[in-house]
């Protein structure tokens, strides 16, 4: 069955390029982005892991673990972390899953037959500190994702959680946003003592809480 938001992210015991791992004890109170890419040794993931190790002090200021995956062993992993890093300048600094029997990927709905029955799509899983599904995302193998992207939902959830507030249309950091709807008048007076902007009684918005 698909993996929905708010789920429970599934847990699983897999080997990895870092040793074997027990999911939920590996991520342990963190954030975790738990993502697939089609296959090693293409060039598309090549791009993507690279960046996404170049982007690793940004993750670890979000509290955000990364973990990757593919249905390739972990040997495979590892000769390609050398072409990754010879190529895109930065070593992997997070593991990768190694999923040769599918198990991780069937679990997380990973491989979708009807566009190719051997390789993982390019799944993304933001999964937050007790372990639920706050985002998911499904890419085309020929179309690398944007891990900035990734990270600024990560900046908005986490906005949401900590501060009550929403982020509208291509918001970036620094940027107004938008009391949530479920706050009602009296109880966003309490947080937002200098007052918002009322475009509508459901449209409130404020500058960025710091
Ligand atoms: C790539 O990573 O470049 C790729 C992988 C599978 C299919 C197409 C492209």
């Amino acid at each position: 069955m698909a993996i929905r938001l708010g789920d429970t992210a599934p847990d699983f015991s897999a080997d990895t390029t870092e040793g074997p791992i027990r999911f939920h004890d590996w991520k342990q109170g963190s954030w975790a982005v738990l993502f697939s890419h089609p296959k090693d040794f293409t060039p598309v993931c090549t791009t993507e892991l690279g960046y996404t190790a170049k982007l690793a002090d940004e993750f670890a200021a979000r509290g955000v673990k990364t973990i990757g995956l593919s249905v390739d062993s972990v040997e495979d992993h590892h000769a390609w972390a050398d072409d990754i890093e010879a190529t895109q300048g930065t070593a992997v600094n997070f593991p990768m899953i190694g999923d040769p029997d599918r198990t991780v990927a069937d679990l997380y709905d990973m491989i979708h037959p009807n566009a190719d029955d051997t390789m993982t799509v390019r799944s993304v899983f933001v999964i937050d500190a007790n372990d639920k599904v706050r985002l998911t995302l499904t890419y085309p193998a020929s179309t690398g994702r944007n891990f900035d992207e990734i990270l600024r939902v990560i900046d908005s959830l986490q906005l949401t959680d900590g501060k009550k507030v929403a982020t509208p249309v291509n918001w970036q950091q620094g940027d107004d946003v938008i009391i949530v709807p479920s706050l009602s008048n009296e109880e966003a007076a309490e947080l937002f003592p200098d007052g918002w902007d009322e475009q509508r009684p459901y449209l409130r918005v404020v500058s960025q809480p710091s």
